[in-house]
């Protein structure tokens, strides 16, 4: 796509050019224009001035310092079509800043109740909801969606790709507010909870694609709670199985992971998400499950730190792989934005429905290879060829 991207940014270029040599040209006449008549005027005082100079009517004196004030007068008209261009310039370009500046929250970020910390119990229940993008309005995501997730149970949401399992989890964050039906935590409407402490105090979010900025992995596990002392940074990041390949790092937790988390693999940076949703201690935790592919080993290394962080919580985990599913009390199928199934493996694997056909697919998945899991072994099968 080189030589196209080239294309389109040629494009643009002789845009930007095109509008500056008007823009010039804009100048130029001005100037052309305001000297033109500004030196006819000195033209004709200096043919007038010559016959009153002779008549006695008129100073010399007076006459140069009219004609110092004229050139005074033509600079500065010169400067001001110049100013005038970087004007034009300044309110385009600045456009799209204000257009940020104005831009209003509809969901305000602070203000409301909390539930003080002692009675809190982290029951989630999603009633009836019925939810929209408002990017896309008419494209319904959750149709008449409820489910209840009590107090201290892990509860898997799975379903088929786009059906809405990342949307439900971005809801109880209020990161958009439902359009039909509520949700409500301990019996009590996010919508008159104060969203600064449901996100920072009460619901650890791991999201699907974790978002690393480009600090060092100690800021970076921070960002979930920003008074954490660096000890208590780094408990979390042993809670997670991220302190040995963090300490492994010639500069420990000061390295640097780069533009969006670039220079570490992609567990790793689960393991950070991990670290960092663990850190404020939730008393709900939200697993969206990474689609891509992670190795067999890092795949239990993460499932590990996982096991051992959802003790004492709600855990809602989206998940795309069965290992996670097992370990769930309870798991709850979506289809078209609606709950379709409810159960136990067991029971909904018996019940034969969409759960069921999704487990024979991973599995006929496994089998075929398109899931491989390596298994880790001290041997290495080296083939006869290699050894030479
Ligand atoms: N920000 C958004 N604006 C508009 N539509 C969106 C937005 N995010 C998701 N959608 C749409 O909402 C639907 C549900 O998306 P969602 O991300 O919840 O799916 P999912 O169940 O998490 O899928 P996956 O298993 O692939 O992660 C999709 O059709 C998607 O195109
Ligand atoms: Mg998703």
């Amino acid at each position: 796509m080189e030589d196209e991207e080239e294309k389109l940014f040629a494009r643009e270029v002789a845009n930007s050019r095109r509008v500056n040599e008007n823009l010039g040209y804009g100048i130029g006449i001005f100037q052309a224009g305001s000297n033109l008549f500004l030196n006819g005027v000195v033209m004709g005082t200096l043919y007038a001035g010559g016959s009153l100079l002779a008549t006695n009517q008129l100073k010399a004196g007076d006459l140069m310092s009219f004609l110092v004030a004229a050139q005074t007068i033509q600079r500065s008209l010169a400067q001001l079509s110049v100013l005038f261009g970087y004007y034009v310039r300044g309110i385009s370009a600045g456009a799209r800043v204000f257009e940020f500046v104005k831009l209003e929250a509809t969901i305000p970020v602070k203000g409301g109740r909390i539930i003080p910390y002692h009675t809190m119990m982290g029951t989630i229940e999603f009633d009836r909801v019925s939810f929209a993008y408002p990017t896309r309005p008419h494209q319904t995501v959750l149709k008449n969606f409820s489910l209840r997730i009590p107090a201290g149970r892990v509860v898997a949401l799975v379903g088929a790709s786009g059906g809405g399992k990342s949307t439900v989890a971005q809801l109880v964050e209020r990161f958009y507010d439902v359009d039909g039906g509520a949700i409500r935590i301990d019996g009590s409407d996010i919508r008159s909870l104060d969203p600064a402490w449901l996100r920072g105090r009460v619901v650890g979010f791991i999201n699907q694609e974790p978002v690393l900025f480009a600090t060092s992995i100690m800021e970076n596990i921070r960002y979930g709670r920003p008074d954490a002392s660096d000890n208590e940074v780094r408990e979390a990041a042993k809670m997670a199985n991220a302190h040995e390949f963090v300490e492994a790092f010639p500069r420990g937790y000061n390295t640097t992971v780069g533009e969006r988390g670039v220079t570490v693999s992609g567990g790793q940076k689960q393991r950070i998400a991990i670290a960092r949703a663990l850190l404020k201690n939730p008393k709900i935790l939200i697993l969206d499950e990474a689609t891509s592919a992670l190795d067999a080993e890092s795949e239990a290394i993460v499932q590990a730190a996982l096991e051992q962080c959802i003790q004492g919580r709600t855990v809602l985990i989206i998940a795309h792989r069965l290992s996670t599913i097992q370990n769930a009390d309870v798991i709850a199928v979506m289809s078209h934005g609606r709950l379709a199934e409810i159960g136990t493996h067991e029971g909904l694997k018996k019940l034969g429905g969409i759960y069921a056909d999704l487990i024979r697919q991973q599995q006929r998945d496994d089998k075929t290879g398109k899931n491989v899991k390596v298994e880790k072994t001290d041997k290495v099968n080296t083939p006869a060829s290699w050894a030479l």
